[in-house]
């Protein structure tokens, strides 16, 4: 039995409209991936330029034949140990996929999100769904569906409550025995090496080939510093008045809990009196595998720079 929640979003997906599902990691802004107006309608929708493009969700591995040929051993290792789960791949794309969504790029990004109302529309559609972040161009992803039906009252919102993930998928690359991230997420290079061997390579190259990656996104209106707390001396020139005023948070230690927390702490600090956001760490938390996701949210939210002894660590 479909229940009507999955029968009204479906209709909408079939008829090139767009709808906000839940998935791990954060909301998305989903649309049919062979309805060229759904496909749009995300675009225009978020305000997003073409040139960003979108990640293709899938349910079932047997999907995977007509969007790639692109399909390797290490691949398959990866998707068996963490689909469903916070991962996408950068594959060569096949000609069913268009270039709307791949930004006329020869490359698709491709996921299987983990959360069950979302597979149980994908199973129910019957093809992927390309979906983004549900929050218009830059702004702060969202973890909740109040998040999404605020920003974007008119549509859909199937509410799978809050996303246990918080921060988006790891995106990388498999090149032989090379792995290329281009955003840094939950999944780890140690949670990589785990399942395809100490002998690969890991290597973090971001701005250069995800063209989505600005410097500035995901950012609250209000300006955000850091403080790194064992590292007082050399943190941001800001008079010291306006440091003690600023609504601030402790990152906490636990790099899933400070993930989970993240986008609805910006969301609740934003909305404090204080000029600014002062987010408290250590440099532990910025040099550990863990947080490299969470720091680099963080960075790209923030209008100021972290202490320059970290300017080529993150
Ligand atoms: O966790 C996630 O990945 C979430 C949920 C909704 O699945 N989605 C998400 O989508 O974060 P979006 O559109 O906000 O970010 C996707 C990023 C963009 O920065 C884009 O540049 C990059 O993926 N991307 C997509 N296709 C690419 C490609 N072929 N090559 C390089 N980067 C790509
Ligand atoms: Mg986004």
């Amino acid at each position: 039995m479909i229940d009507n929640e999955i029968k009204t979003a479906i209709k909408t997906l079939k008829d090139g409209g767009v709808i906000g599902i839940p998935t791990e990691t954060v909301y998305g802004l989903a649309a049919d991936i062979y309805n060229k107006k759904g496909i749009e309608n995300i675009f225009k929708t978020k305000e997003r330029p073409f040139f960003d493009p979108l990640i293709v969700h899938i349910s079932e591995i047997s999907q995977l034949p007509k969007l790639t040929k692109e399909w390797t051993k290490s691949h398959e290792k990866l998707a068996n140990f963490f689909w469903p789960g916070p991962l996408t791949f950068i594959v060569k794309k096949s000609e069913n996929i268009s270039d709307m969504i791949t930004s006329g790029l020869d490359t698709v990004g491709i996921r299987m999100p983990d959360h069950p109302k979302t597979l149980e529309l994908l199973n129910e559609l019957g093809s992927p769904i390309a979906a983004p972040s549900a929050n218009k161009f830059k702004m702060i992803s969202p973890t909740r569906a109040e998040h999404v039906q605020a920003e974007f009252p008119e549509i859909q919102v199937i509410d799978g409550g809050d996303c246990k993930v918080g921060i988006e998928s790891t995106i990388l690359k498999i090149e032989e025995n090379k792995v290329i991230i281009f955003r840094p997420g939950m999944i780890t290079p140690k949670m990589i090496k785990n399942v395809l061997g100490d002998n690969m390579i890991i290597e973090f190259h971001e701005s250069e080939v995800a063209p989505g990656h600005l410097n500035h996104h995901y950012m609250p209106k209000k300006p955000i510093v850091f403080n790194v707390i064992d590292l007082h001396e050399e943190n941001d020139k800001l008079p010291e008045e306006l440091q003690v005023s600023l609504n601030s948070w402790d990152l906490p230690q636990d790099s899933t809990l400070a993930a989970r927390q993240l986008y609805g702490k910006f969301r609740e600090l934003d909305q404090q009196k204080g000029p600014g956001i002062k987010i408290n760490l250590t440099t532990k938390q910025i040099e550990q595998d863990e947080f490299k996701g969470v720091i680099n949210r963080l960075i790209k939210a923030s209008s100021y720079f972290l202490p320059k002894k970290f300017s080529n660590k993150t």
